[in-house]
């Protein structure tokens, strides 16, 4: 039984940074983890946990309980540890600047991203969603700015998510591989189930809304097509459940690719780059799989705000290729 902790420290010459700073970041990033897995479980219990607090956040969507108490407990629980500069969150419009006991952010390092919730639709009805994470080391010297945010994804350093499902798991990178830990809940420890993760070689899964099918642009529904062909390889199994942390997670795990493309309602796409798409991007790239807005590399694109959206696809790299291969012809018909 191989605990997270130990594993950080063991593998600590992986990590470019400190392995302290690091172990205090994991520390608060288990411990929020560890509170939203309870209220996740006692969900249908509780109507403090079900629903929706009647705010349209920043996303322009309706806000559950559980994205701003997920969103509060990341937050408090990242500021006490002093390691951490700076964090922006989906639900919330600006950035946020932690500040040091002595009024000065400048020795903390870290900056942090986050889907504090993801898969919101999903929490009143017993469907997996998750948390997403994505760390940076500041750019600044001194005072924080919007420039620390808005930094490429290559330059993540840590990426991960918490998915709380039929068990609670943990998935994160540092640039080496990707990791899963399974949370005993009995101890409230996360042990290592999942070691090297990768795409297996056999393409088996598409996942996408086809509701939208309509909507979608030409090389997308010409991909669905071929997804659907009888060859010797296909039909791939259709599955999505509406929870990005969950479609990736089975997708990494049994071999497929995810799309969420841009259409009519959404030009621009409806993920957002900086919470979900970047982080799920360097873990598909740690895990031998290629993450695209369709023409270019994920974790090349330079932000221009916190809040950008952009189509995504990820998956296992020969499937990806195919669809760039489709899209090449990417005009609405
Ligand atoms: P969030 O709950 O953080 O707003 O994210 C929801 C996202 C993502 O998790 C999921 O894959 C996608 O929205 C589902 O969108 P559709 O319902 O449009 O398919
Ligand atoms: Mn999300
Ligand atoms: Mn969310």
């Amino acid at each position: 039984m191989y605990t997270l902790g130990e594993f950080i420290i063991d593998n600590k010459d992986r990590f470019l940074y400190s392995t302290e700073s690091l172990l205090r970041l994991f520390s608060s990033i288990k411990l929020a983890a560890k509170a939203i897995n309870k209220e996740v479980n006692k969900a249908g219990l509780t109507k403090t946990i079900i629903g929706s607090t009647g705010i349209i956040n920043i996303q322009g969507e309706k806000q559950q309980k559980l994205d701003n108490y997920a969103h509060k407990v990341f937050i408090e629980s990242l500021k006490s540890r002093n390691v951490v500069c700076g964090i922006a969150s989906e639900e919330e419009k600006d950035f946020i600047i932690i500040k040091e006991k002595n009024d000065n952010c400048s020795k903390n390092e870290y900056i942090v991203l986050l889907d504090p919730l993801d898969g919101s639709s999903n929490i009143d009805v017993n469907v997996p969603i998750g948390t997403i994470f994505s760390v940076y080391i500041r750019k600044s010297s001194v005072n924080i700015t919007l420039e620390d945010f808005l930094q490429e994804g290559y330059r993540q350093i840590l990426a991960g998510y918490i998915i709380y499902g039929s068990s609670t798991i943990l998935v994160y990178t540092i640039g080496n591989g990707v990791y899963g830990f399974t949370l005993d809940p009995t101890i409230g420890t996360f042990y290592l189930s999942h070691p090297n993760i990768s795409f297996p070689k056999k393409e088996k899964i598409y996942s996408i809304n086809e509701g939208n099918y309509d909507k979608f642009p030409i090389g997308i529904k010409h991909f669905i097509k071929y997804c659907q062909e009888t060859n010797e390889n296909r039909p791939y199994t259709a599955r999505y459940i509406g929870s990005l942390v969950g479609d990736f997670h089975r997708n990494m795990i049994q071999g497929g690719i995810y799309i969420y493309p841009n259409h009519y309602d959404c030009p621009h796409g409806k993920l957002r780059l900086l919470y979900e798409c970047n982080p799920i991007a360097f873990l598909t790239e740690q895990a031998g799989g290629k993450a695209s807005d369709g023409t270019t590399r994920i974790l090349n694109i330079k932000p221009s705000s916190l809040h950008q959206r952009t189509p995504f696809i990820c998956g296992p790299i020969n499937m990806v290729n195919k669809l760039e291969a489709f899209m090449k012809t990417n005009y609405y018909e």
